[in-house]
């Protein structure tokens, strides 16, 4: 194992609440609208836009394509809102000395989040240093569950998949890694990510050998 593919929102910080809190306001605001938590899930791991179309597709609206615009800007400014007050202490729990684990097995860590504010909330968290490389998902053709992002931030660290895990709290996350070829280690629970490697419930459970040993055996 030589390099990590780190998803961002739900595995190093506690910012997936977030982004469905300023969801849940938009929609609240504009259509007077509630949005169940069941929903939660097909907005993790995904882009902004792939969101509000499974939000909207969910309720059954039809805006223009100037309001769906708008909707996704007025979302972001929400959403930033709510990163005001972020520190370091919204790293979750186990993450720093996962960080540290692999930092000091030599295993260089990359980027992959589809977030457009990641190397913003990086900064708040004071890990931007700890990265080897961030992908910028604007540059990246397809999002999560196509593996365009993990192929890329192997790339970015000069490492074929083969070589790397993968770690995600989505479904889309989990089907990305799965695809780009890497292993993939999964933060949630069974029925939602069934298809990744190898799983812990939290981010407290993560264990550099046991992922070690796991990538042993799938390489
Ligand atoms: C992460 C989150 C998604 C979010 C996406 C885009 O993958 O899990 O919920 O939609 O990033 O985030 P952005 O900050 O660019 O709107
Ligand atoms: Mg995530």
């Amino acid at each position: 194992m030589k390099g990590v593919l780190f998803d961002l929102d739900g595995v190093i910080a506690d910012t997936s609440v977030y982004h469905f809190q300023a969801w849940r306001k938009l929609i609240k605001d504009h259509f007077n609208r509630e949005l169940p938590n069941e929903l939660e899930k097909q907005t993790k791991g995904v882009s902004r836009t792939d969101s509000l179309t499974a939000i909207l597709n969910y309720l059954n609206i039809i805006v223009t394509e100037k309001e769906f615009q708008e909707m996704t800007e007025e979302k972001n400014i929400v959403f930033r809102e709510l990163l005001t007050s972020l520190t370091p202490e919204n790293i979750l729990p186990g993450i720093t000395a996962l960080i540290a684990a692999f930092q000091a097995h030599n295993v260089k860590l990359s980027l992959a989040s589809a977030s457009l504010n990641g190397p913003f909330i990086l900064t708040k968290l004071q890990l931007t240093n700890a990265f080897d490389a961030i992908v910028d998902p604007a540059q990246v053709a397809a999002g999560k569950p196509a593996p365009d992002i993990f192929l890329a931030a192997a790339k970015a660290i000069n490492l074929n998949t083969r070589d790397c895990v993968g770690i995600e709290d989505s479904i889309a996350g989990i089907r990305a890694i799965n695809r780009a070829g890497a292993f993939s280690v999964g933060v949630g629970s069974q029925s939602e990510l069934g298809q990744a490697g190898l799983l812990f419930p939290q981010t407290s459970a993560l264990n550099y050998q046991q992922i070690e040993q796991a990538w042993e055996k799938f390489s």
